[in-house]
């Protein structure tokens, strides 16, 4: 028997929305083990802070023992290689998606071959959804129910209940 697979799945996560939900979902019933992996100091200004973020995972995924989070910095293979994780998932939602996704792809094996990527799609529903759309129309007070997790909609409204204050 080979050892236990282990999927990373790197991103901003700023914030989770039901897209990541459904890639996680997808990569915790193929792969052993799935770490949803925060990029630390990407985003010069992000809506939600690291720390934040990770909360929000965690909670969305308490019940399934699957599910890791965690937050890296530097190189995601070296990350991988610390890790011992033998795949990088990424989700695919568009053509749009697909050329700087396959860059990386081909980037990272060529940095570390012993890890495999795995694209997965999401569910129709999902497709055009990201969290820079959803941190958008939530800013201006659109709905942003099903697009992201119950409690995600409930942060987004405190933050910008809390900006409003902050502005009267
Ligand atoms: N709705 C979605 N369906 C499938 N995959 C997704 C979806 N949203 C993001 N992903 C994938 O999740 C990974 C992490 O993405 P990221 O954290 O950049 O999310 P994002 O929604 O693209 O955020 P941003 O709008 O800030 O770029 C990437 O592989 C991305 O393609
Ligand atoms: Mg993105």
């Amino acid at each position: 028997m080979s050892a236990d697979t282990l999927a990373i799945y790197p991103g901003s996560f700023d914030p989770l929305t039901n897209g990541h939900v459904d890639i996680i979902e997808r990569g915790a019933r193929l792969f052993d083990r799935i770490v949803v992996a925060i990029l630390l100091n990407v985003e010069k200004a992000p809506l939600f802070t690291v720390a934040e973020r990770v909360e929000i995972a965690r909670e969305v995924f308490a019940d399934n023992p699957k599910v890791e989070v965690d937050t890296f910095d530097g190189l995601l293979v070296e990350y991988a290689r610390r890790k011992h994780a033998g795949v990088i998932v990424r989700g695919l939602r568009a053509i749009s998606d697909f050329e700087y996704e396959m860059q990386m792809a081909l980037m990272n094996r060529h940095l570390n071959p012993n890890v495999e990527t795995v694209f997965m799609m999401p569910a129709e529903p999902y497709t055009y959804v990201s969290s820079r759309l959803v941190k958008e129309v939530a800013a201006l007070g659109g709905s942003v129910t099903n697009l992201v997790p119950r409690l995600v909609e409930e942060r987004l409204r405190e933050k910008k209940h809390g900006r409003q204050t902050l502005r009267a």
